[in-house]
């Protein structure tokens, strides 16, 4: 049985102050109940004093390719490994639209998260003009397949792929529990074409517009493992019921 996982997505949001009062929010509240939290990279110190011990992991929302080096402005894996994490995200659309990063790219992120030990969250998804055109699963399996060419099927092993349509995220546009069902249940069959045991334990998260309201019929879809959840993983009471909708 997939264990099903909610991961918050900060963004570019927080500060000290209101960090502090977050994550003393969610930890008593989330007792016993796994579930991440990938900050800001100026956070993560935070992250890791105020999280140990705790049910909730920790993890970062971009990486560099790189393992070191003359990289003005990069973060390493080994950084994060520092900082206590377990988990990075890659390949958000908002990186893939707003900075440029391609499928390739993405997936050399992927393998330098895997190769530290990182567990890294893979997204793909199709924006607004592609699902109109009818071409949503050739797109999610064109991000898929580039990472499953460098890193191979069975790196899918140690990793979590999150389905968020772009249209859907900071919109308030839900994808319904059936449109996300839809591409979760295809994103399993193309993986179990290559490998069926690995595409029956992967956990495949759903992002956009998720939140307390919605959250437990998404989460009922026999292939949501669990959320990539942006806005509402920054109000502690809306975090917290997600988490508890995904772990009923
Ligand atoms: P929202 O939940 O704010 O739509 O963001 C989704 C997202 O991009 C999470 O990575």
């Amino acid at each position: 049985m997939r264990k099903k996982l909610v991961a918050g997505n900060w963004k570019m949001h927080g500060s000290l102050a209101e960090n502090a009062a977050l994550l003393a929010a969610l930890k008593p509240a989330l007792e016993g109940i796994k579930a991440v939290v990938c900050v800001p990279f100026p956070y993560l110190a935070q992250a890791q004093a105020a999280l140990a011990g705790s049910s909730i992991a920790w993890g970062a929302q971009n990486l560099s390719e790189q393992s070191k080096g003359a990289f003005t402005g990069e973060v390493s894996a080994s950084m994060l490994l520092d900082f206590g994490c377990q988990y990075v995200i890659v390949g958000h659309s908002e990186r893939r639209s707003l900075y440029g990063e391609s499928d390739e790219l993405v997936a050399s992120k992927y393998v330098a998260a895997q190769a530290a030990g990182l567990t890294p969250i893979l997204c793909v998804g199709e924006s607004l003009d592609e699902r109109e055109s009818g071409v949503t699963e050739a797109v999610v399996a064109r991000q898929l397949d580039a990472v499953i060419k460098l890193a191979g099927v069975g790196s899918l092993a140690k990793a979590i792929v999150a389905y968020e349509p772009v249209w859907a995220i900071g919109t308030g546009k839900t994808a319904s529990p059936e449109q996300a069902q839809a591409v979760h249940a295809f994103i399993r069959s193309k993986i179990a074409a290559l490998d069926a045991d690995i595409a029956k334990q992967l956990v495949i998260q759903y992002g956009g517009s998720v939140k307390a309201a919605n959250a437990a019929e998404l989460m009922a879809q026999p292939d949501i493992d669990g959320g990539l959840i942006g806005g509402a993983s920054l109000v502690a009471d809306e975090f917290v019921a997600i988490c508890r909708a995904a772990a009923k």
